[in-house]
Protein backbone atom coordinates (compact mmCIF):
# COMPACT_ATOMS: atom_id res chain seq x y z
CA UNK A 1 0.00 0.00 0.00
CA UNK A 2 1.40 3.40 -0.90
CA UNK A 3 0.33 6.95 -0.05
CA UNK A 4 0.83 9.77 -1.99
CA UNK A 5 0.76 13.47 -0.16
CA UNK A 6 2.22 17.20 -1.61
CA UNK A 7 2.54 17.89 2.16
CA UNK A 8 5.78 16.18 3.92
CA UNK A 9 4.02 17.13 7.42
CA UNK A 10 0.84 15.31 6.08
CA UNK A 11 3.36 12.64 4.60
CA UNK A 12 4.98 12.41 8.25
CA UNK A 13 1.89 12.29 10.23
CA UNK A 14 0.73 9.67 8.00
CA UNK A 15 3.50 7.70 8.53
CA UNK A 16 3.39 7.90 12.21
CA UNK A 17 -0.39 6.83 12.27
CA UNK A 18 0.72 3.54 9.56
CA UNK A 19 3.51 2.54 12.45
CA UNK A 20 1.04 2.76 15.21
CA UNK A 21 -1.39 0.94 13.48
CA UNK A 22 1.21 -1.16 12.34
CA UNK A 23 0.17 -1.42 8.72
CA UNK A 24 2.27 -1.37 6.15
CA UNK A 25 2.06 1.41 3.90
CA UNK A 26 4.90 3.83 2.01
CA UNK A 27 4.18 7.19 1.79
CA UNK A 28 5.70 9.22 -0.79
CA UNK A 29 6.07 12.85 -0.69
CA UNK A 30 4.28 13.63 -4.53
CA UNK A 31 2.02 15.75 -6.33
CA UNK A 32 -1.24 14.08 -7.36
CA UNK A 33 -0.59 15.73 -10.92
CA UNK A 34 2.38 13.45 -11.74
CA UNK A 35 3.10 10.82 -9.05
CA UNK A 36 4.77 7.86 -9.67
CA UNK A 37 4.67 4.64 -7.61
CA UNK A 38 6.97 1.66 -7.52
CA UNK A 39 4.58 -0.70 -8.83
CA UNK A 40 1.23 -0.80 -10.25
CA UNK A 41 -2.10 -1.35 -8.06
CA UNK A 42 -5.62 -2.45 -8.03
CA UNK A 43 -7.27 0.73 -6.52
CA UNK A 44 -6.25 4.46 -6.10
CA UNK A 45 -8.52 6.33 -3.14
CA UNK A 46 -8.46 10.30 -3.14
CA UNK A 47 -11.21 11.02 -0.58
CA UNK A 48 -12.55 13.92 1.10
CA UNK A 49 -12.11 16.48 -2.15
CA UNK A 50 -8.29 16.37 -2.20
CA UNK A 51 -8.50 16.21 -6.15
CA UNK A 52 -10.03 19.82 -5.80
CA UNK A 53 -6.98 21.25 -4.43
CA UNK A 54 -5.53 21.10 -7.40
CA UNK A 55 -4.55 25.03 -8.71
CA UNK A 56 -5.99 24.72 -12.11
CA UNK A 57 -8.64 23.27 -13.92
CA UNK A 58 -6.76 21.81 -16.57
CA UNK A 59 -4.84 20.12 -14.14
CA UNK A 60 -7.65 17.26 -13.59
CA UNK A 61 -6.57 15.54 -17.13
CA UNK A 62 -2.99 15.40 -15.64
CA UNK A 63 -4.23 13.84 -11.99
CA UNK A 64 -6.21 11.26 -14.50
CA UNK A 65 -3.54 10.34 -16.34
CA UNK A 66 -1.05 9.65 -13.66
CA UNK A 67 -4.09 7.64 -11.75
CA UNK A 68 -4.47 5.65 -14.72
CA UNK A 69 -0.74 5.04 -15.31
CA UNK A 70 -0.51 3.87 -11.52
CA UNK A 71 -3.48 1.15 -11.90
CA UNK A 72 -3.50 -2.44 -13.71
CA UNK A 73 -5.69 -3.11 -16.47
CA UNK A 74 -9.35 -3.25 -14.92
CA UNK A 75 -8.16 -1.45 -11.63
CA UNK A 76 -10.56 1.43 -10.17
CA UNK A 77 -9.87 5.18 -9.13
CA UNK A 78 -12.43 6.12 -6.26
CA UNK A 79 -12.77 9.78 -5.16
CA UNK A 80 -14.70 12.46 -4.01
CA UNK A 81 -15.85 15.97 -5.00
CA UNK A 82 -17.58 19.25 -3.55
CA UNK A 83 -20.06 20.58 -6.97
CA UNK A 84 -20.40 24.33 -8.21
CA UNK A 85 -23.65 23.91 -6.05
CA UNK A 86 -21.92 23.09 -3.21
CA UNK A 87 -20.21 26.62 -3.91
CA UNK A 88 -23.01 28.83 -4.21
CA UNK A 89 -25.24 26.94 -1.87
CA UNK A 90 -23.06 25.57 1.29
CA UNK A 91 -19.51 27.60 1.60
CA UNK A 92 -21.13 31.28 1.87
CA UNK A 93 -22.80 30.38 5.14
CA UNK A 94 -20.38 29.91 8.04
CA UNK A 95 -19.60 26.05 9.87
CA UNK A 96 -19.20 25.74 13.13
CA UNK A 97 -17.33 22.22 13.98
CA UNK A 98 -17.41 21.11 17.63
CA UNK A 99 -14.93 18.50 18.98
CA UNK A 100 -13.55 17.42 21.66
CA UNK A 101 -9.98 19.70 21.92
CA UNK A 102 -10.53 20.78 18.03
CA UNK A 103 -12.82 23.81 17.25
CA UNK A 104 -13.27 24.59 13.41
CA UNK A 105 -15.20 27.72 11.24
CA UNK A 106 -15.35 27.84 8.42
CA UNK A 107 -16.71 31.13 5.83
CA UNK A 108 -16.76 30.70 2.37
CA UNK A 109 -17.44 31.61 -0.79
CA UNK A 110 -16.15 32.40 -4.66
CA UNK A 111 -12.70 33.21 -5.65
CA UNK A 112 -14.94 33.91 -9.19
CA UNK A 113 -18.15 34.32 -10.17
CA UNK A 114 -18.02 32.59 -13.39
CA UNK A 115 -18.18 29.62 -10.99
CA UNK A 116 -14.51 27.37 -11.49
CA UNK A 117 -13.42 28.29 -8.06
CA UNK A 118 -14.49 28.46 -4.17
CA UNK A 119 -12.79 29.39 -1.58
CA UNK A 120 -13.25 28.79 2.14
CA UNK A 121 -11.37 30.02 5.28
CA UNK A 122 -10.97 28.00 7.97
CA UNK A 123 -9.98 28.86 12.07
CA UNK A 124 -8.82 25.99 14.14
CA UNK A 125 -8.81 26.68 18.03
CA UNK A 126 -6.66 23.42 18.95
CA UNK A 127 -6.65 22.72 22.72
CA UNK A 128 -3.17 22.77 24.24
CA UNK A 129 -3.29 22.33 27.88
CA UNK A 130 -5.49 25.13 29.42
CA UNK A 131 -4.76 27.13 26.20
CA UNK A 132 -6.38 27.18 22.84
CA UNK A 133 -3.89 27.70 19.99
CA UNK A 134 -5.61 29.26 17.34
CA UNK A 135 -4.76 28.31 13.17
CA UNK A 136 -5.76 30.00 9.96
CA UNK A 137 -6.37 27.89 6.44
CA UNK A 138 -7.24 29.48 3.12
CA UNK A 139 -8.73 27.09 0.72
CA UNK A 140 -9.59 27.33 -2.94
CA UNK A 141 -11.63 23.80 -4.96
CA UNK A 142 -11.67 24.26 -8.37
CA UNK A 143 -15.36 23.02 -9.93
CA UNK A 144 -15.95 20.47 -12.63
CA UNK A 145 -18.96 19.52 -14.11
CA UNK A 146 -19.96 15.88 -14.70
CA UNK A 147 -19.81 15.61 -18.17
CA UNK A 148 -15.83 17.05 -17.70
CA UNK A 149 -15.08 14.52 -15.33
CA UNK A 150 -16.54 11.95 -17.19
CA UNK A 151 -14.49 13.24 -20.35
CA UNK A 152 -11.39 13.48 -18.79
CA UNK A 153 -11.36 10.22 -17.23
CA UNK A 154 -12.23 8.36 -20.31
CA UNK A 155 -9.47 10.33 -22.09
CA UNK A 156 -7.10 9.21 -19.64
CA UNK A 157 -8.09 5.62 -20.16
CA UNK A 158 -11.27 4.47 -18.21
CA UNK A 159 -14.03 3.00 -19.90
CA UNK A 160 -16.31 3.00 -16.86
CA UNK A 161 -17.14 5.86 -14.88
CA UNK A 162 -20.07 5.92 -12.26
CA UNK A 163 -21.10 9.00 -10.28
CA UNK A 164 -23.37 8.65 -7.38
CA UNK A 165 -24.47 11.90 -4.93
CA UNK A 166 -23.15 11.82 -1.78
CA UNK A 167 -26.53 12.71 0.64
CA UNK A 168 -27.66 9.10 1.26
CA UNK A 169 -23.90 8.71 2.95
CA UNK A 170 -24.39 11.84 5.20
CA UNK A 171 -26.71 10.35 6.81
CA UNK A 172 -29.09 13.12 6.62
CA UNK A 173 -26.34 15.97 7.89
CA UNK A 174 -28.37 18.74 6.41
CA UNK A 175 -25.13 20.37 5.04
CA UNK A 176 -24.72 18.10 2.28
CA UNK A 177 -27.34 18.69 0.21
CA UNK A 178 -28.07 16.63 -3.06
CA UNK A 179 -26.50 17.65 -6.02
CA UNK A 180 -23.38 19.25 -3.66
CA UNK A 181 -20.78 16.19 -3.69
CA UNK A 182 -20.36 13.43 -5.88
CA UNK A 183 -18.43 9.93 -5.41
CA UNK A 184 -16.89 8.96 -9.01
CA UNK A 185 -15.65 4.99 -9.14
CA UNK A 186 -14.27 5.00 -12.52
CA UNK A 187 -12.52 1.59 -13.99
CA UNK A 188 -9.14 1.79 -16.31
CA UNK A 189 -10.17 -0.57 -19.57
CA UNK A 190 -8.88 -3.79 -18.88
C1 LIG B 1 -8.76 17.35 2.41
S1 LIG B 1 -7.13 16.67 2.68
C2 LIG B 1 -7.47 14.94 2.51
C3 LIG B 1 -6.46 14.11 3.22
C4 LIG B 1 -6.73 12.59 3.24
N1 LIG B 1 -7.10 12.07 1.93
C5 LIG B 1 -7.79 12.24 4.27
O1 LIG B 1 -8.87 11.77 3.89
O2 LIG B 1 -7.55 12.45 5.45
C6 LIG B 1 -6.36 17.15 1.19
C7 LIG B 1 -4.92 16.70 1.09
O3 LIG B 1 -4.48 16.92 -0.24
C8 LIG B 1 -3.11 17.25 -0.20
N2 LIG B 1 -2.77 17.89 -1.50
C9 LIG B 1 -3.13 19.12 -1.94
N3 LIG B 1 -2.67 19.31 -3.19
C10 LIG B 1 -2.00 18.17 -3.54
C11 LIG B 1 -1.30 17.76 -4.71
N4 LIG B 1 -1.19 18.55 -5.78
N5 LIG B 1 -0.75 16.52 -4.73
C12 LIG B 1 -0.85 15.70 -3.65
N6 LIG B 1 -1.50 16.03 -2.52
C13 LIG B 1 -2.07 17.26 -2.46
C14 LIG B 1 -3.00 18.16 1.00
O4 LIG B 1 -1.67 18.25 1.47
C15 LIG B 1 -3.96 17.46 1.98
O5 LIG B 1 -3.27 16.55 2.81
Amino acid sequence: MYGVDLSPIMCRLARAKARQRRASVQVIRGDMRDFRLPERVDLVLCEFDALKHVPRKEDLARVAHGVSRALRPGGHFFFDVNNRLAFQKVWPGVWWIEKPGVVLVMRGGWVDRDGVRGQTDAEWFVREGNLWRRRREHIEQVAWTTAEMRRAMREAGFDRVRAFDATPFFNGDPRIEPGCRTFYLARKAG
